[in-house]
């Protein structure tokens, strides 16, 4: 059974006085079976990041199924979406959202700390996650201090401490310093997880360049 079942997902945004509207996903289908890594590809514009906030249940789409693990996100509670978001889904924005007041290594514990989990627990997750992903000896630095590669490894160790049934990546476009997909891909598979992902990237071609599963 898919770990991701996605149906006729269509979303329209209205502009706040209901003049225009843009159809940004018309009637995306797809599965994603578990384990399976799976990149979405398309120029600037044509709905990337809006299919990933719906995956990640941060918007609603205006019509269409998102099923994971069976279970239909878009019709999660308000009040309910927050937990059913920490327990299930891991995401890596495209600008990593790490807190820069907050060290590499306390960003990766808040979202340990928020979901109550013991001091011992969060040692032992933190660790072996840091070192698979090379970013250990980094743990004490700030966002500032480490390259948009490690911010990028900070912000997966942090998104896999938490057990994500389905990681979620918000690639962005091809820009000298900051990982691409193939080499988000390659760092996810390097270190071996057994985790489902889902990628959104701008053109890189061909599929080819990915790293095999
Ligand atoms: N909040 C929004 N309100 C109105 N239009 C939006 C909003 N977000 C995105 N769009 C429009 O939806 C389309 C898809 O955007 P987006 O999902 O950001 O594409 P991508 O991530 O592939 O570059 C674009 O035409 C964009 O201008
Ligand atoms: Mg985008």
């Amino acid at each position: 059974m898919p770990i991701l079942q996605v149906s006729d997902l269509k979303k329209i945004y209205t502009t706040r006085f209901g003049g225009q509207q843009v159809q940004a996903l018309t009637s995306v289908n797809f599965a994603v079976e578990p384990g399976e890594y799976v990149a979405i590809m398309g120029e600037s514009g044509s709905g990337k990041t809006t299919l990933l906030n719906i995956l990640a249940a941060l918007d609603k789409p205006t019509s269409g199924q998102v099923l994971l693990d069976g279970k239909n996100i878009v019709a999660i509670k308000e009040r309910d979406i927050a937990a059913f978001r920490r327990d299930h889904l891991g995401f890596v924005f495209q600008d990593f959202n790490l807190l820069d007041t907050f060290s590499i290594q306390d960003n990766i514990l808040l979202p340990l700390v928020l979901a109550g989990k013991t001091y011992k627990e969060m040692e032992k997750r933190l660790l072996p996650l840091a070192r698979r992903l090379g970013i250990d000896a980094l743990l004490k630095k700030y966002p500032y201090e480490v390259s948009g590669g490690q911010k990028q490894r900070g912000a997966i160790v942090r998104a896999l401490a938490m057990k994500p049934q389905l990681m979620l990546f918000d690639v962005g476009k091809e820009t000298p310093g900051i990982p691409n997909a193939s080499s988000t891909m390659g760092c996810v598979q390097s270190a071996s997880l057994k985790v489902t992902t889902a990628q959104m990237a701008p053109q890189i071609n061909p599929m080819a360049t990915l790293p095999e599963a």
